[in-house]
């Protein structure tokens, strides 16, 4: 069940640059349903499916790595002081509980957050893991240690919210797929990236290395059917099945790719629907400009919330997700 996956992805600390116990995981997951797996010099985990040479090399990525925050200093009384990595809204990380690399807990908070019309920035932002004293702090936390909000679930039913389905639930689609794939013309590589919250680092060395006939990133879209929201900043609606991206600000989806999406999508009968993202990209934004370029889009699994702790997706739109790739493979 992808629903099981993805909770098991959701449970496992990753932020940017420590995705290790997450590819640790999947490729213990994964190993039966592939030729071969191995890791590259970003972590990346890179998984093979060997076609019959008569297909094309497709590279499909999902990101581990989910945002989060990096010790930059400890003060005399005890407090983080703490820098963003990756897209870290504040607003949203106010007052949200973390816990570190250490397995130490503790809470976010900004100098004058109680404050109205305070502003929240890098610079304000501080750590309170409970020591009142620097030595103290220093048994939890060092320089370098990173922090992300403590994975967290609501499971309600056929929705879920939790920090990190951006992009675990990408993660989840690809396992799956993976797993139900047979007998496939293509050289299938599953790349299961790094670093793409600081800019689409391990989806470049990776498809640099594998040098693809079609690069497909596996990641989450902007969902904005909430309340308050304006109509037709974004058509992605939660529910509304796999979406196939048109644009965002990392790649203009390569037609080829787009339409054999939409033909995937039929041919298995699964709901879709396309996107734009008006900010932010995905690995594609990577592996498109690869060597001479690559054929590229990504299929997106709409969510409400993106970069929030309460990020929300509906677990048909993962199934359809699968469902197309399994039939586009
Ligand atoms: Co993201
Ligand atoms: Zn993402």
């Amino acid at each position: 069940m992808i629903k099981d996956t993805l909770l098991n992805l959701l449970a496992i600390p990753g932020p940017t640059g420590s995705e290790s116990a997450c590819a640790d995981w999947i490729e213990k997951e994964i190993a039966p349903y592939v030729d071969e797996t191995r890791r590259d010099t970003m972590g990346n985990l890179i998984c093979v499916k060997h076609g019959n040479g008569k297909g094309k090399k497709i590279m499909l990525s999902a990101h581990m790595d989910e945002i989060g925050f990096i010790v930059t200093g400890i003060e005399d009384e005890g407090f983080l002081r703490v820098m963003p990595l990756g897209g870290v809204r504040f607003d949203q990380v106010i007052a949200c509980h973390v816990v570190l690399k250490s397995g130490a807990q503790g809470v976010v908070f900004f100098e004058g957050g109680h404050a109205p019309g305070t502003p929240l920035n890098a610079a304000r932002l501080f750590i309170d893991i409970g020591a009142s004293s620097k030595e103290e702090a220093q048994q939890k936390a060092a320089i370098g240690d990173w922090a992300v909000v403590r994975p967290q679930v609501s499971d309600m039913g056929k929705r879920v919210a939790s920090p990190y389905m951006d992009d675990r639930s990408g993660c989840a689609v690809l396992l799956e797929t993976m797993k139900q794939v047979k007998n496939s013309d293509n050289e299938i590589y599953a790349v299961f990236s790094t670093q793409e919250e600081v800019g689409l680092r391990g989806a470049r060395t990776a498809a640099y290395a594998i040098q693809p006939d079609m690069g497909i990133a596996l990641d989450v879209t902007l969902s904005n059917d909430y309340p308050m929201n304006k109509k037709g900043v974004t058509p992605s609606k939660l529910g509304g099945g796999a979406a196939i991206k048109v644009m965002d600000s990392s790649v203009i989806a390569h037609p080829a790719v787009k339409s054999a999406m939409e033909e995937a999508a039929k041919k298995a009968g699964v709901p879709y629907q396309f996107e734009v993202l008006t900010g932010g990209g995905t690995d594609a934004g990577a592996i498109h400009l690869t060597g001479g370029g690559v054929p590229s889009g990504t299929l997106s699994v709409p969510c409400r919330y993106v970069h929030a702790p309460c990020e929300m997706v509906d677990i048909s739109d993962l199934e359809a997700c699968v469902g197309l790739l399994v039939a586009l493979l």
